[in-house]
């Protein structure tokens, strides 16, 4: 198959791309700030060149990792989350639907509340942030405009990449330093390795799987104990590992706190060994 992945510089997208060319498809990724050798520039919101890259490369899958998924920052800036996680990705869904290719949309765990998870993909969303109403919003359009669309919602990406977006790469970095680094106690989740997310996702695109899935990690822990794993992982003390509140951060955009997701479909149940190799 052909595919075109929009937004292969971030962290899902760089995975997916390494997943699909390990496979020995074709694959044409595109990136916008951050320039990768051999993807293309593109801005989804820019119509006449989303439409130029689809009649060109004619991909029979269309992904779109692609979002401005700094929360706070789309509290701030409501009007540019729209743009960015709303409008634009809705536009590239579109266009690719014209030409019957198969979408895949990826979402967030944060359609959720967080008051009593984890959640499967038969819970009611209730997003208690700018950023996930908008993901809520194009997911609700994917479901009811665009045929055998696929929707992904992980939680919590990670990866073993030397890139400031990797939060396992953050924290290594942070204790090398010699800092401690602060994490709460009381959010909930399931880390999601993008290994792992690039290789369930291919599979639910190889047997055509529509609708909404959840991808995440095996385990549900706090930020907390994420970060103690990954200090001893690495060979630090996990004194150096501060227990905080939510509250004592003082974020412009609420988290869901008791979070995380399950997956109502046992194939697509990520296990440690046979999807990805643990990190921690
Ligand atoms: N990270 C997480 O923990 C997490 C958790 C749940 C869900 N998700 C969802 O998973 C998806 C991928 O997240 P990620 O962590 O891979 O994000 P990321 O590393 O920040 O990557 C975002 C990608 O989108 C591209 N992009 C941004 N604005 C664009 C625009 N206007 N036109 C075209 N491309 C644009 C970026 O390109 P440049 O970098 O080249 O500018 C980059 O390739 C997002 O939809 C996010 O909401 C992420």
């Amino acid at each position: 198959m052909k595919h075109v992945i929009v937004g292969a510089s971030g962290q899902v997208g760089g995975y997916l791309l390494q997943e699909l060319v390990s496979r020995g498809e074709q694959v044409q990724g595109t990136c916008l700030t951050h320039s990768v050798p051999g993807l293309r520039p593109l801005d989804m919101g820019d119509a006449d060149r989303v439409s130029a890259l689809l009649a060109e490369e004619q991909p029979d899958v269309v992904w779109i990792p692609a979002a401005m998924p700094d929360v706070d920052r789309c509290e701030r800036e409501p009007e540019l989350s729209w743009r960015l996680n709303v409008e634009a990705p809705e536009l590239v869904a579109t266009m690719a639907a014209e030409r019957h290719a198969k979408v895949v949309f990826f979402s967030t765990d944060y359609v959720f509340d967080g008051t009593n998870g984890p959640y499967s993909e038969a819970d009611r969303v209730n997003a208690v942030q700018v950023y996930g109403r908008h993901k809520v919003e194009t997911e609700q359009f994917l479901l009811d405009t665009i045929p055998r669309a696929l929707i992904i919602r992980p939680a919590w990406i990670y990866s073993r990449d030397e890139n400031p977006r990797n939060f396992v790469y953050r924290v290594v970095q942070q204790l090398q330093s010699g800092n401690t680094v602060k994490a709460v106690t009381d959010q909930w989740n399931t880390p999601t390795p993008s290994e792992g997310l690039g290789k369930i996702a291919w599979q639910a695109v190889a047997d055509d799987f529509e609708g909404i899935l959840h991808v995440v990690g095996p385990e549900r822990l706090t930020r907390y104990d994420l970060t103690v794993r990954i200090a001893t992982a690495f060979g630090f003390s996990p004194a150096q590992v501060d227990p905080a509140t939510t509250d004592s951060f003082h974020l412009d955009a609420a988290r869901p706190l008791k979070g995380g997701l399950v997956t109502a479909c046992p194939e697509y149940r990520m296990e440690a060994g046979r999807d990805f190799a643990p990190i921690f």
